[in-house]
């Protein structure tokens, strides 16, 4: 990157400045402990145990206060003690690092587990709604401020708005993954925080807008939610996310291990993800695209998905691509925290506000050539 934008000389000074001190204070540390690891060595070496006691005894059997035969079990016993003694050095040094690993298991263990709740609600239905929801990450910066949103079963509502304008919030709030400071957000009727934390994730499948697949085998990601999916189960996932000719060209195909022998593109990662959810046949979904992986194979791939996962579904998408704003049943416009419009895409075109505005920018771009009412034309 640094040589990317010419800064490569300075740069290289700072990084060379800051290697040398390292080196420098690492010798000198080095020097210290090598040292006096060195004298113990020598100290614990079976030939200098020997020599001492060797000498002691023989200035002892010349005093005459030791009988040569008595000498015997001593050098035995020293030349014994050397390995045992070598040992507890190294055990030190052993149980330091496993008090520093304790510590940092600690860590992680202190932090609070997501409250359960006592007398869990089951959500009737699927219909996901916003009440007066207010959240802001940190202090002082509200990122959602007051948004009323329904999501009916059986429709697509996009959100669609300006980068940081807050669109994943609500992405990230549905999982629980932070709760709203004001205002509520509920599934078929029940508060998210009244739904066991099983109940809701088999009821919602996520895609988010960064994808993190484990260090596992392709199979086993696109399984996660349905461990006891076959390899049938798992290609018809793959199939329809546009990821099943890739995956076969990987070494071990679906037995390749992501991070080892399968490196895969943004886009890829992001269609495995996709590939996910399809097993999960959860009868919500959240759908965060992407705005890096915009290429054709991932948009279908979202496309088809989406049409395998049609039916009675509530589907949240945040859209960034006007092909699937097109195909929404409503399109929810944010801006700055706030919903600025919402309507059928058809209809907020023809009023030409904020959306309208949107669209043409994208359509210039040149992402998307077709418009709204594509589907009525056709
Ligand atoms: N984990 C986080 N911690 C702190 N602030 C965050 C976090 N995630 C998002 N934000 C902030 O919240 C605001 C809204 O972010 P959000 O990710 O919802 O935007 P977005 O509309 O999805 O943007 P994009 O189109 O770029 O994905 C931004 O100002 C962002 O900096
Ligand atoms: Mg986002």
């Amino acid at each position: 990157m640094v040589k990317a934008f010419g800064g490569a000389g300075r740069a290289h000074r700072r990084f060379r400045t800051a290697a040398d001190t390292f080196v420098g204070t690492f010798h000198r540390w080095e020097r210290g402990i090598s040292r006096i690891a060195a004298g113990m060595q020598l100290v614990l070496s079976p030939p200098f145990v020997l020599l001492v006691v060797l000498i002691g005894g023989a200035a002892l059997i010349t005093n005459g206060a030791l009988a040569p035969a008595d000498l015997l079990p001593f050098l035995l016993l020293g030349l014994g003690l050397t390995a045992p003694v070598a040992a507890l050095g190294h055990g030190f040094d052993d149980l330091q690092s496993a008090r520093r690993a304790i510590g940092r298991i600690r860590d992680v263990l202190a932090v609070p587990s997501l409250p359960e709740p006592a007398n869990p609600v089951a959500p009737q239905g699927h219909r996901v709604e916003l009440r007066q929801v207010r959240f802001g990450y940190e202090a002082g910066h509200e990122v959602l401020r007051g948004i009323d949103l329904v999501l009916e079963p059986g429709t697509v509502t996009a959100i669609v708005g300006p980068s940081g304008s807050g669109k994943s919030t609500p992405a990230q709030l549905l999982p629980r993954f932070f709760g709203p400071t004001h205002g509520s957000v509920t599934l078929g009727g029940a508060d998210l925080r009244e739904i066991g934390s099983r109940e809701l994730y088999q009821r919602i499948s996520f895609v988010f807008q960064d994808v993190r697949l484990l260090r596992a085998s392709v199979a086993d990601n696109i399984a996660l939610a349905v461990p006891r999916a076959d390899r049938g189960d798992v290609v018809r996932a793959a199939r329809p996310a546009n990821i099943h000719d890739r995956v076969l060209e990987l070494p071990r195909g679906y037995e390749s291990v992501i991070g080892e022998d399968a490196g895969l593109s943004g886009g890829e990662e992001q269609r495995i993800s996709l590939a996910r959810v399809l097993p999960a046949d959860a009868p919500v979904l959240v759908l965060d695209e992407a705005t890096a992986f915009a290429d054709p194979q991932t948009e279908q791939a979202v496309r088809r998905a989406l049409a395998t996962l049609e039916g009675d579904r509530t589907i949240l998408v945040i859209a960034h691509r006007l092909e699937t704003v097109a195909d929404a049943d409503t399109v929810v416009m944010l801006d700055n925290g706030s919903i600025t419009e919402r309507g059928r895409p058809a209809e907020l075109l023809a009023q030409d506000g904020a959306f309208a505005g949107f669209w043409r920018t994208h359509q210039t771009a040149g992402i998307d050539e077709a418009g709204p009412d594509r589907e009525e034309r056709s």
